[in-house]
């Protein structure tokens, strides 16, 4: 195990949502949004109207730098944070999926070289190179977005990888096919959206409104399909996810999906009533107003898609505190929980106290510290002040009234279907409980 990253009031698992949720704007805007401005060139050349050459212009210089510079920077943010917080989790992704990531990275730079060639050719190169680049920046975008889905979607579900190992056995899992689907319909309802607010910008009135309603109408159609797709994706969730959710084994998760389908609601009235009807309505207010909204309903879905995989990280092989959970024989991986119970958690970590006197109160807090930090502090805030899910308080539900009473709630910590089970031998679980019942909101 690695040494634990924590942070206070927060919990690393909010770093990384918060990051994640911020990156999804730019990362589907950038699949999404070139499919609209080759779309809009060629019929500026089509129809001969140079008119609408100055909407492609600006549009395209929002996705360079709202994508190519905030966008990149909070992608290598989730790098960093996803390294920090579950090494051994990515260590995991890499292992399996580096030739998936590498080929990422090749269609990545495509775009990137593509858009600054295209962004900065535009009226000084012929129309048909133009839009060639146009293309080739397009089907990069969406091709990375292929292949990264793969290895999101391999988290939710591992698919029949956990039997033989193989590449494109985890890849094509159940929920890939639905979840690509998903995202590239709703890449076209975030492209959407940016459209119009860059389209009401544009000052001849007549182009302003035809521009604000074909990006409406592309709006619609992308989050009418999405909401289809979302179907069939929910539908093919894991029978163990449903059942989180379903079943309100974890009542939040029908919450967060309840303020996704709201937000996604509020953004297809926008596009209908503000995009159609009343073009006039799109400005910087709407604009703000209907951005909040999509952000807090990506948050909330994706909220939504973390939740549902408890209690892993890596649904069927790693847990949320990154022990792996089974064997995996086709990779010669054995399951961890089996080791860990029988040679002592302490003695399988890097950073640990010397020594630990089961006598002695100050080592037992001290190796219990560090056990929960390890074992409980990915999904739960240890500090009093801890906004997710915060352990003095849930531990006080119960009212224990000493270490034992909190020893017999670690051994049945297993049964709870959203967490692992508590590894470790009975040194482990008596540091443990010691170090929980001194952090129990009394
Ligand atoms: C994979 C994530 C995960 C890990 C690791 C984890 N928990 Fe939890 N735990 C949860 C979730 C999810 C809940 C449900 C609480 C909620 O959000 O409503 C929960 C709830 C609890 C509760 C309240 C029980 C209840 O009624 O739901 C206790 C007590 C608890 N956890 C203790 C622990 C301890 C102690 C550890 C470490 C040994 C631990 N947890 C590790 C995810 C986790």
């Amino acid at each position: 195990m690695y040494p634990f990253w924590e942070v206070p009031f927060f919990t690393s698992g909010l770093v990384i949502a918060l990051i994640a949720t911020f990156h999804i704007l730019p990362c589907h805007l950038a699949t999404g949004a070139f499919w609209f401005t080759v779309y809009v060139e060629r019929k500026a050349y089509k129809e001969n109207r140079p008119e609408l050459l100055e909407f492609v212009k600006k549009y395209s210089l929002l996705i360079l730098i709202f994508c190519f510079v905030i966008g990149s920077l909070s992608g290598v943010g989730i790098w960093y944070a996803a390294t920090v917080a579950s090494p051994r989790g990515i260590s995991s992704l890499i292992h399996n999926y580096v030739w998936g990531w590498a080929t990422e990275w090749v269609f990545f730079i495509i775009e990137i070289a593509s858009i600054y060639v295209y962004y900065y050719t535009l009226g000084k190169i012929d129309a048909k190179s133009h839009l060639m680049m146009g293309w080739l920046y397009a089907w990069a975008a969406w091709i990375s977005m292929i292949i990264i889905t793969g290895i999101l979607a391999f988290m939710l579900s591992s698919g029949k990888w956990v039997e033989t190992g193989g590449f494109f056995d985890g890849f094509f899992n159940e929920t890939y096919w639905p979840q690509l689907f998903t995202r590239t319909a709703f890449m076209f309802g975030i492209a959407g959206v940016y459209a119009a607010i860059i389209a009401s910008t544009i000052k001849n009135r007549q182009v302003r409104r035809e521009l604000i309603t074909t990006a409406g109408l592309w709006g619609v159609v992308g989050m009418v399909a999405g909401v289809l797709f979302a179907g069939w994706y929910l539908y093919k969730l894991p029978i163990h996810a449903k059942e989180l959710w379903l079943d309100e084994t974890l009542p939040y998760l029908g919450h967060l999906i309840n303020i996704a389908g709201i937000a996604y609601g509020v953004v297809l009235m926008w596009f209908v009533i503000c995009c159609l009807i009343k073009p006039r309505m799109v400005g910087p207010v709407s604009g703000i107003l209907v951005l909040l909204v999509l952000f807090m309903g990506i948050g909330a879905g994706e909220g939504f898609r973390e939740g549902i995989r408890r209690p892993f990280i890596i649904d069927q092989y790693m847990y949320g505190n990154q022990i792996v959970a089974r064997d995996i024989p086709a990779k010669h991986i054995k399951a961890e929980i089996p080791i860990f119970n029988k040679d002592g958690f302490l003695n399988h970590l890097y950073f640990r106290p010397d020594k630990v006197d089961p006598n002695n109160q100050i080592d037992l807090l001290h190796a219990g510290d560090v056990i929960v930090h390890n074992q409980c502090g990915n999904c739960h805030a240890l500090d009093r002040f801890g906004k997710m899910r915060p352990l003095p308080d849930l531990l006080a539900n119960f009212s224990p009234e000493s270490p034992e009473d909190i020893e017999g709630l670690l051994e049945s910590l297993g049964d709870y279907p959203y967490m692992p089970p508590f590894a470790g031998n009975e040194l482990d679980m008596k540091a443990a409980s010691e170090y929980l019942f001194s952090i129990t909101r009394r």
